[in-house]
């Protein structure tokens, strides 16, 4: 039998589904989630089976690829029977999930015993007042020992996603690199995208060629390189290591998306910057319809742009559809 392909009108493949299974998290970033925010929406939720029947139907047109993300995706009890259920399905080749870190201490070993292949963490400080003017919370020492934890249980390769903003960490990328190489782990710094509720965006974003030149002196400065469907470039580290950075906004990379993103209350949204979601609510309740699903791939394939669109202007910014938890990173 010929292997189904989800492509769109530009020719790109979907292979890969980021999952967010909740838009809670027990963090504030504040490029992220306005402070005081009430997200409570666990009624409108996905429950398990039917974030399930959605990675099938997937799968059974070409996905191969999952993520799953957030708010933070291990607020959400069952989480790990998620991951041993998905890591069961006939077509999966990756299984990953992005976490902040604070509840890996108490979870990494059973993630990796349900079949979790690899973790992505975010990081955006090794400073405790820093970390905690981001994020809200005084977590960064939990944040680490997770780090630690998921080392020790196995699961490799571990990234730590740093988004890097002017006047608050730009200042500390040598000191990351160090810390991950300490870690076994890998680096990616990501450009401020001016998304969600975005605050502080103009005077925080930094730039890709900034990034660089600051961690100049830590560069081996052969040519970098790509993987297709990944969106971070890797630099070659002196210490033998890599470095990714990944620039959403000074070197958009939407002619290599291979993406979709399920929202947790089952919308599947066709780019990250854009508003036209559909539902899929109606395929799934009362009862799962492979058909109806298969359709809304087909329409959320049929919504992709060529080329995503931030809208830069701050008061777009603030008024963002959704803030990044609700879209899962
Ligand atoms: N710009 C860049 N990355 C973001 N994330 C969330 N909001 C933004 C933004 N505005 C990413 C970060 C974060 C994860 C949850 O999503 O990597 O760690
Ligand atoms: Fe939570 Fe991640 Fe958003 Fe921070 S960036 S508030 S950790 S979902």
């Amino acid at each position: 039998m010929e292997q189904t392909v989800l492509r769109d009108r530009y020719g790109r493949v979907v292979t890969y589904l980021r999952v967010s299974i909740t838009d809670r998290c027990n963090l504030r970033c504040f490029y992220c989630l306005p402070r005081d925010c009430g997200l409570s929406r666990s009624a409108e939720q996905l429950d398990f089976d039917e974030l399930t029947a959605v990675v099938k139907a997937g799968v059974a047109l070409g996905i191969s690829k999952i993520r799953i993300t957030g708010g933070e995706p291990l607020v959400r009890p069952g989480v790990i029977e998620f991951v041993r259920t998905l890591r069961s399905l006939q077509g999966i080749t990756d299984l990953a999930l992005s976490t902040n870190g604070t509840l890996l201490g108490d979870h990494a070993a059973a993630l990796k015993d349900a079949g979790l292949m690899r973790i992505n963490v975010s990081l955006d400080s090794l400073r405790p007042t820093v970390f905690r003017a981001i994020s809200g919370r005084n977590e960064l020492d939990r944040v680490c020992a997770g780090i630690s934890a998921a080392r020790a249980a196995g699961l490799h390769p571990i990234k730590l996603n740093v988004v890097v903003m002017r006047g608050v960490n730009d200042d500390e990328l040598p000191a990351i690199l160090d810390f991950a190489a300490q870690q076994g782990a890998q680096a990616r710094f990501i450009e401020y995208m001016p998304l969600g509720v975005g605050q502080r965006w103009e005077a925080s974003y930094v730039s890709r060629a900034e990034i660089l030149t600051r961690i100049r002196a830590r560069l081996h400065g052969e040519p970098p390189r790509r993987q297709p469907g990944d969106t971070a470039t890797y630099y070659a580290l002196r210490n033998g290591g890599e470095v990714g950075v990944i620039s959403p906004v000074s070197c958009r990379f939407c002619d290599l998306c291979n993406r979709l993103r399920l929202t947790a209350d089952g919308k599947l949204r066709p780019c990250l910057t854009s508003e036209g979601e559909v539902d899929l609510r109606a395929a799934i309740r009362p009862r799962v319809s492979s058909a109806a699903l298969c359709a809304c791939f087909h329409a959320a394939l049929a919504g992709r742009p060529q080329t995503g669109r931030y809208d830069t202007t701050p008061d777009r910014i603030l008024a963002g559809p959704r803030p990044m938890a609700a879209i899962g990173g």
